[in-house]
């Protein structure tokens, strides 16, 4: 006789396929990425992100009504700053009315509900597209620091929830949060990037913001001093152990499909929300794809994210947002 089980039965049709089935996709499980921009009526398409868009605040206001109508109820806010307005040392990031100050305000104004978190980093305001002051060749790290601190108390001051530090320095998430304790900021939370790779992945984001770090002398041609190695694994967990340690509320592993075992390490060893970012490039891979008719785009935007839930995200930052939630309801 043939063994008697027969792993098939549970696959026969789709209703018993959905009674069995172990991982579900809500828009809860979702964090939207938005592009901001100065200017009026501006939703301009970024040409290595088919169908996602910069927004001007005016712009922004219905997008985020729109997301908050289909249920995405988390933003992730970066800006595109001006040339004129970058330097090396992160100046208007400190600007109580620069652009993501601003932003903040917007979308809490029309969606008070609507949870803002901001990207903490120097990339979009440096004329050298390095996530830190750049001396001597090297991005110092504790000067970083004290920016990014007084960088992420005045988005709090303009009401954001929380703070999403990319930037990779070290001790950044102890200083912020000594800081938003010191004033006060006790419900503020952080969102720490820990296990965040040095990454050929994030090409389309540095064209959507101008951010790509600059070919000039004598400065580094790209983040392999502060991103991590992709090689390495027990880094991530050090990392992650620290940020927790320092007062990180959520941690982040980025990019995502290609670090899935990091992912599902960093879940079954901390007990802290995870989130995985699907990041730009890996839109862009499913885009270009599908345009050329070789992938059926839904059905892989519908895997690739199946699959971050299913090693253990509990939260996915993902550019496909809206096409997922249509796509399930
Ligand atoms: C920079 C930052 C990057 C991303 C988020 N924050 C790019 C980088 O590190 O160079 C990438 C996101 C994406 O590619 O979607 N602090």
């Amino acid at each position: 006789m043939y063994p008697i089980k027969r792993n098939r039965r549970l696959r026969t049709n789709e209703s018993i396929r959905s009674l069995v089935r172990e991982t579900i996709l809500t828009p809860n499980d979702f964090l939207v990425p938005l592009f901001v921009v100065e200017g009026k009526g501006i939703k301009s398409e970024i040409p290595s992100m088919p169908n996602y868009f910069r927004f001007s605040l005016d712009t922004l206001e219905a997008e985020v009504k729109l997301l908050w109508s289909l249920g995405l109820k988390s933003v992730l806010v970066f800006v595109k700053v001006a040339d004129a307005l970058k330097d090396n040392k992160g100046t208007e990031a400190l600007n109580s009315n620069g652009l993501m100050q601003r932003a903040v305000k917007t979308i809490k104004n029309v969606c008070p509900e609507m949870l803002v978190m901001t990207d903490v980093a120097l990339d979009p305001y440096s004329i050298y597209g390095h996530d830190g002051i750049v001396s001597e060749g090297i991005i110092q790290n504790d000067d970083t620091v004290e920016i990014l601190t007084g960088m992420s108390l005045s988005h709090m001051e303009a009401g954001a929830d929380f703070v999403a530090p990319s930037d990779m320095m070290d001790g950044r998430i102890s200083s912020i949060r000594e800081a938003f304790e010191d004033d006060g900021y006790v419900d503020a939370g952080i969102m720490s990037y820990s296990a965040k790779y040095a990454s050929s992945f994030y090409g389309p984001f540095r064209d959507a913001l101008d951010s790509a770090p600059v070919d000039s002398k004598n400065i580094p041609k790209d983040k392999k001093t502060y991103q991590m190695d992709y090689a390495n694994r027990f880094e991530a967990m050090r990392e992650t152990e620290m940020d927790i340690d320092e007062g990180a509320d959520i941690v982040m592993v980025k990019p995502g499909l290609a670090y899935l075992d990091i992912l599902r390490e960093i879940k079954n060893e901390f007990d802290v929300p995870v989130a995985a970012y699907q990041v730009s490039g890996e839109y862009a891979m499913i885009k270009a794809a599908s345009e050329k008719g070789w992938l059926n785009h839904d059905a892989a935007v519908l895997e690739t994210t199946m699959a971050f839930k299913r090693a253990g995200a509990d939260i996915i930052a993902s550019y496909f947002a809206k096409d997922i939630v249509k796509l399930i309801s």
